[in-house]
């Protein structure tokens, strides 16, 4: 496990990132998550984290969509995903 990219589902084996991924690709709950990476099919005590990374996407979505037009063509709300990286660094960021 890196700290950069922390298991969140346990018994699964699923990584933020992989969570993250599947939120990104359209899954909207704990139940689309668990079917797209199976993170939270087990014994479902990373259901709160889950449901915060859902939360995290959904008020970053909202944010973009009350955005102007000039500010959403900077992607400034788009997630970074790299490798050994966190996943919603800001682009342009100097905490890289
Ligand atoms: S920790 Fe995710 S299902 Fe058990």
């Amino acid at each position: 496990m890196t700290p950069e990219d922390p298991y969140v589902c346990l018994c699964l084996a699923v990584r933020e990132s992989e969570i993250r991924t599947a939120i990104a690709e359209g899954a909207d709950s704990v139940a689309r998550v668990g079917g797209m990476c199976e993170a939270g099919t087990a014994c479902q005590s990373c259901h709160p984290q889950l449901r915060e990374l859902l939360r995290e996407h959904a008020a970053k979505q909202l944010a973009r969509s009350r955005a102007p037009e000039s500010l959403r063509q900077i992607s400034l709300f788009d997630d970074v995903v790299e490798p050994g990286r966190r996943t919603n660094t800001p682009s342009g960021s100097h905490k890289r």
